[in-house]
């Protein structure tokens, strides 16, 4: 296994279209399953930080249960900004880490 990656979860912890923050090395990570395919991205929305742990995940896309950005989790970009202007109505694209499966472990770069 290439160096820098750590242990996130096991496989069986996060099923088909299903998600789980996880904190990795003082980052708290979103560990999504869509199709299949692992991705982790920040859990925390950069619009006010909400906890995109506790949004609702349709397909690749997570919304934010606090004002309703919406993120794709398989690249970290901005689907929907809130419909309000508030002070930041430019949110910005969330962080993304690279994952590895290692038999049954998730494994991500952080
Ligand atoms: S904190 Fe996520 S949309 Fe406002």
């Amino acid at each position: 296994m290439e160096s820098g990656y750590v242990r996130a979860a096991g496989k069986s912890e996060i099923v088909l279209g299903k998600m789980k923050k996880v904190t990795l090395d003082g980052k708290e990570v979103l560990i999504v399953n869509v199709n299949g395919y692992y991705y982790a991205v920040g859990s925390e929305c950069t619009h006010f930080g909400g906890d995109l742990s506790e949004g609702v995940l349709e397909g690749n896309v997570v919304t934010c249960p606090n004002h309703k950005a919406k993120f794709d989790v398989t690249s970290g970009k901005v689907v929907s900004p809130p419909a309000e202007a508030l002070s930041r109505p430019d949110i910005e694209d969330l962080p993304t880490y690279l994952v590895k499966i290692d038999n049954q472990d998730i494994m991500v770069k952080v």
